[in-house]
């Protein structure tokens, strides 16, 4: 085992670092900087579903589930495609509305999460196109679909999801960007602009990774707090989730996450000095309105965490820690901003001694529905 660790400490940490490879594994021969192309087999076969769907439903479990909303917002914004997320469990027991003009997208590390293939079954009863975004090859979703893309990220032991999610993630993002470029629904310029971008990522995660030291410092200070709360807009709203997550499944803390903007509608009643608040504030968009969100965390003495882009000042002067992270285009932001969450609670489920690779209770995939 510890052979297979590589020298870590841990699985999870293996796999944290291994974001910059396996992002750039989840990419490889998909994007074609001759031409501009952005392959991904499985909607190219379907492209004439795919460009005349009645919409887009994505259904997941868990981390899954996470790294399905970011999905909705790419499609969604880049593709002009009407997307619905939902959990498995809640879609395949409701009866849901489904015609054969609807593309069902399971999202699943495993391909083996029971309340995500039930949720299949039903769609491919209804007639709706089936798609896989899975990580295990030959798994039990990847067979019954009937198209899918492999997130290719190799083994994950860990029990908490972290190059599953960025390579589900930038599976997405190249969802979006294949249909975009069909449908014409961004300009050329743009499209370019976030092709080139994205290439750059894995150097850019690499960066996030130096700060593992500093973020290790920042666990030591608040790791003794019973509860927190992440707070992200846009694109950085699911990140927030996916940061709460992580801090329940591994520490046992509880944590919420939160649109920022919705927390005056009831969040910010527990905020107090023993709540700390980790803020995702990388947007361009609405940024104003995030500097106000972390004022008022403040005023109200919450101890702010604020990851924001490198040469921040406004919440970087006022903020009780702060997690640097390179720019990027929007869409990409989740994929910077879910690794210092990633390390934040890895370094504190450690120094709880926690067991970090197989939480109690938690299974690393749930077979039973
Ligand atoms: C379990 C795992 C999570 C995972 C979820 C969905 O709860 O502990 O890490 O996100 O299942 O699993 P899947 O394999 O379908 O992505």
């Amino acid at each position: 085992e510890a052979l297979e660790k590589e020298g870590f400490d841990h699985f999870m940490l293996k796999e944290i670092y291994e974001q910059p490879k396996t992002i750039k594994d989840a990419m490889r021969g998909r994007i074609s900087s001759k031409d501009g192309k952005v392959w991904l087999r499985g909607v190219d076969e379907y492209a004439n579903r795919f460009v005349r769907a009645d919409r887009i439903i994505i259904v997941a479990c868990g981390t899954s589930y996470h790294s399905a909303l970011i999905g909705e917002y790419l499609i969604e914004e880049l593709a002009r495609i009407n997307v619905e997320v939902e959990y498995a469990s809640e879609f395949r027991y409701r009866n849901p509305i489904l015609t054969e003009r609807d593309i069902v997208i399971a999202i699943s590390q495993s391909g083996e999460t029971a309340d995500t293939m039930a949720a299949l079954h039903l769609a491919k009863e209804r007639g709706a196109l089936i798609y896989g975004i899975v990580n295990s090859v030959g798994s039990s979703i990847a067979r019954l679909t009937d198209a899918g893309s492999y997130i290719h990220c190799g083994p994950e032991i860990g029990v908490a999801s972290t190059k599953a999610f960025t390579g589900q993630v930038t599976v997405l993002t190249l969802m979006a960007l294949n249909l975009a470029h069909r449908l014409s629904t961004i300009s050329n310029t743009y499209y370019r602009t976030l092709l080139r971008e994205l290439e750059l990522i894995p150097g850019k995660v690499e960066e996030v990774l130096k700060q593992s030291e500093h973020i290790k410092y920042i666990a030591s200070e608040i790791k003794d707090h019973n509860n927190a709360l992440y707070l992200g807009r846009g694109y950085n709203f699911p990140v927030a989730l996916e940061g709460a997550l992580k801090l329940k499944e591994i520490s046992y803390v509880h944590a919420e996450g939160y649109p920022a903007a919705e927390m005056k509608h009831g969040p910010i009643a527990l905020i107090d000095e023993n709540m700390p608040v980790i803020v995702t504030a990388t947007n361009q968009s609405a940024y104003e309105k995030i500097v106000s969100n972390v004022q008022e965390v403040l005023a109200r003495k919450g101890r702010v965490i604020a990851v924001v882009n490198n040469g921040e000042t406004a919440i970087a002067e006022i903020a009780d820690h702060v997690i640097h992270i390179p720019p990027t285009e929007e869409p990409f932001a989740p994929l910077l901003a879910v690794i210092p969450l990633q390390l934040l609670s890895y370094h504190i489920a450690v120094q709880l001694n926690r067991n970090v690779d197989q939480p109690r209770n938690l299974a690393k995939s749930v077979t039973v529905e």
